[in-house]
């Protein structure tokens, strides 16, 4: 290996003890220049080392570290002379191995709180180290119940909240620092400078990590695990799965087949799309399943909004099942999953994380189907699968695609779905995307769409009383896409909208705008 490309793979892993925050820990590392993973918190030394970690980073977690089966490393780590960074519950379970003591449910604090950094002194030259550049007085983001209560003479106070006379602590003659707030997080204003100097002054990270490292990495790790043998992998046309393939195709070339279903749910052009991308730009073995009859019938007469996605599910587990056999030799089965759809079903490297809510990609297909899963994305966020979906070259209306749900355009359509209400939804979505890209509003929007209602109104049109059904336009802004809200689109977008979807779309009587945030209304309507 050589020095350049030694310095690229320079990895600070951070041990994730459960934080809904762990997540957000790797991805700052990764965007301070240093490669970043989650890993196990009870990780092996000897799966440590093959990491070749210059640092570790010690995540939070919701657990009291004197709880029965609380989440431990190896106390072992501290041997290793690698700087060592603990965050939060990761701070006093490295406190608690390392002979302090941690005070159980004292007086917790959550929110901002200020934070003093003496700049002078023994103290103020300990802390000038993961501190240097930050204010003496700043702000720092809280979430605990448990703290640090007593360190011993082995490590020496850097900084202090007024409830927390620990905040920050390193010790003396290990490369341990630890702190009770979070840096991770935007309300911490200096914590990703606190971060920098961790991996700059304390790690002496030389900063090269790039998306395009990432490739690299993923690639290789993809060859060992794959060797000689064929790889299936499911495309949605949306971004991850886009990339999933792209970077299975640059790692293993003929040995991945792809599979589209068409379950004649898909907007406009969209198998259109795959096909040329997929097959014609990276000349992937692609193959398209025709599944749109089956799909619709089975969902004639059906209302009810989970019944749609269950009978959705498994119409494609069995679609995809039937390509899948005409691939007799394939072993393993790529997946776009992300780390927020990990962390969110609550199949995190803690195992204790919070299970927020089963989420629709991870385990989507079932395990019976026997493939070995690759999931070369589990670590990353979507902005970051989108820069590596640009480093690989995928086209521009991919990598910046809105997301569109597994059941597709059945959960727009309100009420039974129909091939007419189907193909009046896949022309009013066409107009309303035409519009907002033409205003240049796609990017800064996070999903634009319509829906059709069930409800019929009156509209007069020429001489002719129409009564027809009403369209309501929904675009949001979000980043996670847990949270969101109405995004304000020009009225003057707005009134051309609705005039070219009345005018050109032969069964609408109306449009409306949906001005609800999320909580409380959800993003789709059904
Ligand atoms: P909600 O409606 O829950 O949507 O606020 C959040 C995000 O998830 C998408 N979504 C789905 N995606 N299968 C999917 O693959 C589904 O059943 C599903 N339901 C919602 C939605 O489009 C938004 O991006």
């Amino acid at each position: 290996m050589t020095a350049a490309t030694s310095a690229n793979r320079q990895t600070v892993p951070v041990l994730d003890f459960g934080s809904q925050y762990a997540q957000l820990i790797a991805r700052r590392v990764r965007a301070a220049g240093v490669h970043a993973v989650l890993v196990a918190p009870d990780i092996s030394l000897s799966e440590l080392r093959t990491l070749e970690p210059i640092g570790l980073i010690l995540s939070g977690g919701p657990a009291s570290v004197y709880d029965p089966g609380a989440p431990r490393c190896d106390p072992a780590i501290f041997d290793l002379n690698i700087p060592v960074l603990g965050i939060c519950y990761g701070m006093q379970i490295a406190v608690e191995l390392l002979g302090g003591r941690v005070q159980p449910g004292r007086a917790g604090e959550y929110g901002a709180a200020r934070l003093t950094v003496p700049s002078s002194g023994e103290q103020g030259a300990m802390a000038a180290d993961l501190f240097s550049g930050v204010p003496e007085e700043t702000s720092v983001w809280m979430s605990h119940g448990d703290q640090v209560g007593e360190i011993g003479p082995e490590f020496v106070k850097l900084a202090a909240t007024p409830g927390c006379p620990l905040a920050a602590i390193r010790h003396r003659r290990r490369p341990f620092f630890g702190v009770q707030f979070h840096p991770e997080v935007t309300h911490t204003p200096h914590g990703t400078k606190i971060l920098e100097n961790f991996l700059y002054r304390v790690c002496h990270a030389s900063g090269t990590w790039r998306m395009g490292n990432f490739v690299d990495i993923a690639v290789d790790k993809i060859r060992r695990r794959v060797g000689a043998g064929r790889v299936i992998c499911g495309l949605s046309g949306g971004v991850d799965s886009a990339v999933t393939a792209a970077l299975l195709h640059r790692a293993v070339g003929d040995q991945l087949v792809c599979i589209f279903v068409d379950n004649g749910l898909l907007r406009k052009n969209e198998r259109q799309n795959v096909q040329s991308t997929f097959r014609d730009h990276f000349h992937i073995d692609l193959r398209v399943v025709d599944a749109a009859d089956e799909f619709i019938s089975a969902l004639a007469g059906v209302t009810e909004p989970q019944r749609k996605r269950i009978i959705i599910g498994k119409a494609f587990i069995d679609a995809f099942k039937r390509a899948a056999a005409g691939i007799p030799d394939a072993h393993f089965l790529a997946q776009g999953t992300l780390y927020p759809d990990v962390i969110e079903s609550g199949h995190g490297y803690a195992r204790t994380a919070a299970n927020i809510k089963p989420h629709h990609n991870v385990g989507g297909l079932p395990a019976e189907l026997g493939f070995e899963l690759v999931e070369p994305l589990r670590d990353l966020f979507k902005d970051e699968v989108r820069r590596l979906g640009e480093v690989l070259g995928l086209p521009e209306h991919i990598v910046w695609r809105h997301p569109f749900p597994g059941p597709g355009l059945a959960v727009r359509c309100l009420g039974e779905v129909t091939r007419e209400k189907l193909q009046l939804l896949r022309q009013a979505d066409e107009i309303l995307l035409e519009e907002i890209v033409a205003a240049g509003l796609y990017r800064s929007t996070a999903q634009t769409f319509v829906v059709l209602l069930p409800v019929q109104s009156v509209a007069v049109m020429g001489d002719g009383r129409n009564y027809q059904p009403v369209i309501a336009l929904r675009s949001v802004d979000s980043t996670d896409f847990m949270t969101a809200d109405w995004s304000r689109i020009p009225y003057d977008i707005l009134a051309r909208v609705s005039n070219r979807l009345v005018n050109e779309v032969r069964g609408i009587s109306r449009v409306v705008y949906d001005i609800t945030s999320k909580p409380p209304g959800t993003i789709e309507w059904e």
